[in-house]
């Protein structure tokens, strides 16, 4: 209890430093204040304290149907949430079939035999060498970008999201996925980010947000479409479309389109942001940067992403995960009735010391299972293996340089997702 009253404390006088140096009315303040990171930890110190279950009249995720909101910010109580799948359910499910034309994707549904025939269904194109491939072009398409980006003396400015964190993902879901199909990077990373947007960040359910998406996946299955012809042998369409021949029921010609689609929403703007999110951060702790650096100039690709999952702790790329209460039921001592949109906010239980120890503190290395990035449970992202691994891959070659530092904030031009991040590196004024 002590410690969550310290955490509190701070987290009000963080909020008030927040507040203060923000411009505009009050309403601009709070808001400036809460969409940072900074301002969402130390709003969630002081409701672990005095409102762990804090029910709200209004539906914050307005895309989906929903009775208002319970937000819960203790650990314990987002690893229930997340753990009774029965009860907290997935609500994906609509604006998922708009995008695949019809069909559920695994992400929207509720456990059952369909979920469990499309997971196996995916597990069984999968291969663990397949990462081994992807791993290898991670960390020759990064050196590649930042040596391109890299001058005569050394020095250089890179631009993340076009020159790397969101071009390794998009070159991913070309070669391993197997999706071309004369749809160019460029257009690819926008699509995919469209669909994504749309899916799970639409919170104000905007019209543009929809018809952006809806253009995206029309371009996106028809590149799937197109590809199913001339994809390699060793890529995720190739052997589900060889399923799918052989009678899998999981890759008839939708089933092919729905799977490829669902994952490939999720690679791209998730590890982009993902990796903006850890640099931004660890730019903030000189300290851990300059170990950070050390791991990267010694090549050790585990330890600089010690650092790198401990930066995203403090900035993750979702900071809560929403579900809906399928039948009136009970959190604790808080009756949860049917329709209530539950947020279990992840960035919190990260920062609950009563399961974390010194929360407040940058320390790579702590124990995996502290480390709530990408979800709990039935849903955890069907990625875990590929993030752990690729994104330490992606961004070594860039710590691995002297100086680095910002030359302007992740830049998203008015979505949640940066599609520029410039950073420089080397002798400062030299860029090249
Ligand atoms: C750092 C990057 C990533 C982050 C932060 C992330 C985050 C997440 C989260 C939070 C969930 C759970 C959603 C929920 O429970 O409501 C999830 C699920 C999922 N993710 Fe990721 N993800 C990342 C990368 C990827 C990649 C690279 C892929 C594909 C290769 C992917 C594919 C999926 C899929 C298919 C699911 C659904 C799993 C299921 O329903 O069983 N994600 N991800």
């Amino acid at each position: 209890m002590s410690g969550r009253f310290v955490a509190a404390v701070d987290g009000v006088s963080t909020l008030g430093r927040l507040f203060l140096s923000a411009s505009g009315g009050l309403g601009e303040r709070f808001r400036a204040a809460l969409t940072v990171p900074e301002g969402q930890r130390a709003a969630m110190a002081v409701l672990r304290l005095v409102k762990p279950h804090l029910t709200l009249k209004a539906n914050l995720v307005a895309c989906y149907e929903g009775e208002g909101t319970l937000l819960v910010t203790r650990a314990a109580d987002v690893a229930e949430v997340l753990a009774r799948e029965a009860d907290f359910a997935v609500v994906y499910g609509p604006r998922m079939r708009a995008l695949t034309g019809g069909r559920d994707f695994f992400l929207g549904m509720q456990d059952g035999e369909t979920y469990r025939r499309d997971t196996a269904a995916m597990a069984a194109i999968t291969d663990p060498d397949d990462l081994v491939e992807v791993l290898a072009m991670a960390r020759h398409e990064a050196a590649a970008a930042v040596e391109a980006a890299a001058g005569p003396t050394g020095s250089g400015e890179i631009d993340l999201p076009p020159a790397l964190s969101a071009r390794i993902p998009a070159l991913m879901v070309q070669r391993w996925f197997g999706v071309t199909g004369g749809l160019p990077v460029e257009q690819l990373i926008a699509d995919a980010t469209a669909m994504f947007h749309y899916l799970f960040s639409d919170l104000g359910a905007e019209a543009r947000v929809t018809d952006a998406a809806l253009a995206a996946a029309a371009r996106v299955n028809a590149a799937i479409d197109a590809s199913r012809a001339t994809a390699g042998p060793d890529t995720l369409l190739a052997r589900a479309c060889a399923r799918g021949a052989a009678g899998d029921p999981a890759f008839d010609a939708e089933g092919v389109r729905t799977q490829i689609i669902g994952i490939l929403i999720g690679a791209i703007p998730t590890l982009s942001k993902a990796a903006c999110h850890a640099i931004a951060e660890l730019l903030r702790w000189p300290g851990a940067l300059k170990g950070a650096e050390r791991a990267a100039r010694a090549g050790d690709e585990e330890r600089v992403g010690d650092y790198l999952f401990e930066a995203l702790r403090f900035a993750p790329v979702n900071p809560v995960i929403y579900r809906r209460a399928v039948a009136d039921t009970r959190l604790g001592g808080t009756a949860v009735p049917k329709g209530r949109m539950v947020l279990a906010a992840n960035l919190s239980a990260m920062h609950d010391g009563a399961v974390v120890d010194s929360p407040d503190q940058f320390r790579p290395g702590r124990p995996w299972e502290q480390y709530l990035l990408w979800g709990a449970g039935l849903h955890r992202c069907w990625g875990d293996r590929v993030n752990r691994a690729i994104l330490p891959a992606m961004l070594l070659p860039l710590l691995a340089r002297p100086g680095l530092r910002q030359v302007a904030p992740p830049d998203g031009e008015g979505t949640p997702f940066p599609r520029h991040y410039r950073l420089a590196f080397g002798m400062r004024g030299g860029a090249g």
